[in-house]
């Protein structure tokens, strides 16, 4: 029944989502500069189903169709990382049939999906603290890494259980723990030491950080690795969100210059 529902919403809307020209986006995007990480904060699930009087569980369910879409897209745009956001250490504050809500569907979206990942080459990857997360979402995550543990396409971030300031504490602790045991100088800490230590070790920063829904926050996302990310925010609500709306973000990306501190290209200091 909620799944009819939340087609034909979609159905309803796909002339708007698909009015939009993918062919030209297509041949503005530069195949040889697209962002190596994009992260998104999946966010406007609650505001999509409310401003159609209907539950929030409505804009969660048919936000998993947004993350298929994306997942596909980024896939096909041979992005080399995609972290998506999908519950933070602070949504437990949420009402518990949120939360189980929540749960059940990522349940259902790893088994349901983990056929067609694979097909893609896609690599699950969970970040957060896992061990906190509920039995059954634990044996569906551990199902997705064994099962796409070897391919070799796209990383597939899945940040459940996620804070950007838990993940830190973790590394400092780690961190602490291995200069105890003599594995580690302190005088060898440096930036590099921090990232290693991280939930995405061994990735590049993300590139791109996208946030829909208006919000203008980071909301405990990534904290250390968005240092010099390019931020691309939307007013579409997630459930909203499809690859032509990716496809502007990275359009949008290729025409910014990134300096990282330093000057312009060609620009005269005297
Ligand atoms: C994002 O949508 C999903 C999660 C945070 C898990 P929200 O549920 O935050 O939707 P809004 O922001 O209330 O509209
Ligand atoms: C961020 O969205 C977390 C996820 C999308 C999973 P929230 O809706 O929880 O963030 P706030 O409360 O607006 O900052
Ligand atoms: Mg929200």
């Amino acid at each position: 029944m909620y799944n009819r529902i939340a087609r034909l919403w979609r159905q309803k809307e796909s002339k708007d989502l698909d009015g939009a020209d993918l062919e030209k986006l297509l041949a503005k995007i530069d195949r040889n500069r697209v962002p190596r990480h994009i992260a998104i904060i999946m966010d406007g699930n609650g505001r999509w189903a409310n401003s159609r009087g209907l539950p929030r569980f409505f804009g969660h369910k048919a936000g998993v169709e947004s993350l298929r879409d994306i997942v596909r897209a980024c896939s096909e745009f041979k992005i080399q990382v995609l972290t998506v956001y999908a519950f933070s250490t602070e949504n437990w504050k949420r009402p518990q049939e949120e939360v189980n809500v929540l749960m059940d569907l990522l349940v259902e979206y790893l088994y349901k999906e983990i056929d067609e990942l694979c097909r893609e080459g896609v690599k699950l990857n969970p970040i957060g603290k896992l061990d906190e997360l509920p039995a059954g979402v634990i044996k569906a995550l551990q199902m997705a890494v064994e099962r796409s543990r070897t391919n070799e396409g796209l990383i597939l971030n899945l940040a459940l259980n996620y804070g950007g300031r838990t993940e830190i504490v973790e590394a400092v602790r780690n961190i602490a723990s291995n200069v105890k045991k003599g594995i580690l100088s302190i005088d060898q800490i440096d930036g590099n030491t921090i990232s290693g230590y991280l939930y995405t070790s061994g990735q590049p920063d993300p590139d791109l950080l996208i946030r829909p829904s208006g919000d203008f926050r980071i909301s405990n996302f990534l904290l250390w690795q968005l240092a010099y990310t390019e931020f691309w925010l939307t007013p579409v609500l997630w459930p909203d969100f499809r690859r032509v709306h990716l496809m502007r973000a990275i359009v949008d990306f290729q025409s910014r210059e990134r300096r990282f501190g330093g000057l312009k290209k060609n620009n005269r200091t005297t």
